[in-house]
């Protein structure tokens, strides 16, 4: 079977998978980092969103062999230190999360616009758009996104 070098969340793994392995599960398998959720397995929900190289992308849909050697970040791996992502700060401010299942691929959704500068409530309402919450924690969304954007930053 193929190794893999990834870097995650600052820190270099070896991974042996298949190939077409998702990242999803080498996160969640073979790496223990369970905060990325399996919701649909076809790139519906966001459930399993995490960042490569800044950008959001659906961690069900991505073949390892196209995430070796570039920067993948967790939910484990976006507060820094001690400190929580902007982001991360609203959700608890606004205490958004219900049964939390969909919250970390919601929370890096949001983060990830928010660090490419899409720093108005549109624009992350516009980028959450695709994220699916069962409990229906929509409203309290739209107020963790309400005190991030009214905050100065
Ligand atoms: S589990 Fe990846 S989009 Fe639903
Ligand atoms: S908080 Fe339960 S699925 Fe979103």
């Amino acid at each position: 079977m193929p190794r893999y070098r990834l870097r995650v969340n600052g820190r270099d793994h070896e991974v042996e998978a298949e190939s077409d392995m998702p990242l999803l599960w080498v996160l969640r398998d073979l790496l223990g980092l369970t905060g990325t959720r399996y919701g649909c397995g076809i790139g519906q929900c966001g459930s399993c969103t995490v960042h490569l190289d800044g950008m959001a992308v659906r961690s069900c849909l991505l073949p390892v062999a196209q995430t070796a050697g570039r920067q993948i970040v967790t939910i484990e791996g976006l507060a820094s230190g001690e400190g929580l992502h902007p982001v991360q700060q609203a959700w608890l401010d606004a205490a958004v999360a219900q049964c939390g299942y969909c919250q970390s691929g919601m929370i890096m959704q949001a983060a990830a616009a928010w660090d490419a500068g899409q720093r108005t409530q549109q624009a992350l309402e516009a980028a959450l758009a695709g994220n699916l919450c069962r409990c229906g924690s929509h409203e309290q969304i739209r107020e963790a996104l309400r005190l991030l954007t009214e905050k100065p930053s």
